[in-house]
């Protein structure tokens, strides 16, 4: 089975790399790698490819950073003649950016078929860039992974054939198993001035929603610096905050890479952080703030509260079985909210089902028997 596997973004790199390790342990499978170069800078591309072990990929469509437009557009326009080319059996893509949405409509337009991983999430909030690219590529996939019961629903809702559904459990949290050897090793409090055991928040930031907007911004750098004499916050600062903290915020002190030098009024601004890093700080946190959607999941499993600085969430399990609250984007509530959490920390109430380190060999069986399906 020729498998064209799709990448752009940070978040897609962690969700493929079970996927590309499941599939190298299968003969009958013969995957390329494509990286649209969406995210290309070393800490927000080459450090994941490292630290997840993922071999180099096959192409690089270095289509950069630019408006949606123009960055799903140039996608399309670069990812065309590689399948052309090639010719595979399926595309696959994961998770909701826009290399994710742009590769899809390619394939389905060449009239291959097309897997997405973590189908059926939804927030219900279309203002979201992310909501948009995961509706339509449910709406054009022929395979559809879901993470959590709520996506089968919502398929199931939108009309999709329940024979293209399948709940396979989260490989996300495959990725975050077969590395814990290494990021429980990883010694990035010491890196940071913390010592071991410190007590510590993390905080991370980059929707347009609660970052594009200088008040808004404002509120909340104001917020964690409240929150900050409470209690010491690790901040790994994504680029397109960065740019706007500096546009915005005279006096802050720049995000640097050490710890030392990053440190402002309690807050240690970090630039970005490599997987097994991030996922160690995570892990050793006892709050996580953020308006990822992924962080919510990674929470969850290894059962540190978090707060979604959001008003949805397309995850719910993450709040109806885990340790995630949805407070809102409101920068007010932050400090109240957080405090309040830090003084009775919630518990997960259960263990998700199947988010138990095997989803992408769920995936991979299912490709496969779809397969012989075709052959005989
Ligand atoms: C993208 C995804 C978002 C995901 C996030 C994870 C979409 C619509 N958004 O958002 O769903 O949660 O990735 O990080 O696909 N930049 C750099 N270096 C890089 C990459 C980006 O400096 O390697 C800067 C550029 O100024 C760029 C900005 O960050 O304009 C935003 O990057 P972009 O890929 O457009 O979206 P993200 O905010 O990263």
């Amino acid at each position: 089975m020729r498998i064209v596997s799709i990448v752009g973004a940070r978040p897609n790199f962690v969700k493929m790399a079970p996927l590309i390790h499941a599939m190298a342990r299968r003969p009958e499978f013969s995957p390329t790698l494509v990286h649209t170069g969406q995210h290309y800078d070393q800490a927000m591309s080459e450090q994941f490819f490292q630290d997840l072990e993922i071999r180099p990929p096959d192409f690089n469509l270095e289509v950069g950073s630019g408006t949606h437009a123009l960055q799903t557009a140039q996608v399309m326009q670069r990812l065309d003649p590689i399948l052309e080319s090639l010719n595979p059996d399926l595309v696959l893509v994961v998770g909701d950016v826009n290399s994710t949405l742009a590769a899809a409509i390619t394939a389905v337009k060449r009239g291959i078929a097309v897997a997405h991983v973590e189908a059926g999430l939804r927030s219900f909030d279309r203002s979201m860039p992310e909501e948009i690219n995961r509706i339509l590529t449910d709406a054009i996939a022929d395979f559809l992974f879901v993470t959590e019961e709520s996506g089968r629903a919502n398929l199931l809702k939108e009309g999709v054939d329940p024979a293209k559904i399948h709940f396979v459990g989260n490989v996300m949290i495959d990725a975050l198993q077969a590395s814990r050897d290494r990021w429980e090793r990883s010694s990035v409090l010491q890196t940071l001035g913390l010592a071991p055991g410190a007590t510590y928040a993390v905080l991370t930031l980059h929707r347009p929603s609660n970052v594009d907007d200088a008040g808004r911004l404002t509120s909340f750098l104001e917020a964690i610096e409240t929150l900050a004499r409470h209690i010491p916050i690790v901040f790994p600062v994504h680029p397109r905050v960065k740019q706007q903290i500096i546009r915005y915020r005279h006096g802050v002190t720049e995000p640097a890479p050490s710890g030392d030098r990053g440190r402002d009024k309690g807050i240690i601004y970090v630039d970005p952080l490599g997987y097994l890093d991030f996922v160690a700080l995570v892990s050793r946190a006892r709050l996580v703030l953020t308006d990822s959607g992924g962080i919510q999941e990674e929470a969850t499993f290894l059962g540190v509260p978090c707060l979604t600085l959001r008003n949805t969430t397309e995850r719910p399990v993450t709040v109806t079985h885990g340790t995630n609250r949805i407070i809102g984007s409101d920068p007010n509530r932050l400090v109240d909210e957080s405090l309040k959490t830090l003084a009775d920390p919630s518990r997960p109430n259960r263990a998700l089902p199947l988010w138990d380190g095997h989803a992408a060999e769920r995936i991979v069986d299912i490709l496969d028997e779809s397969r012989r399906h075709a052959k005989g």
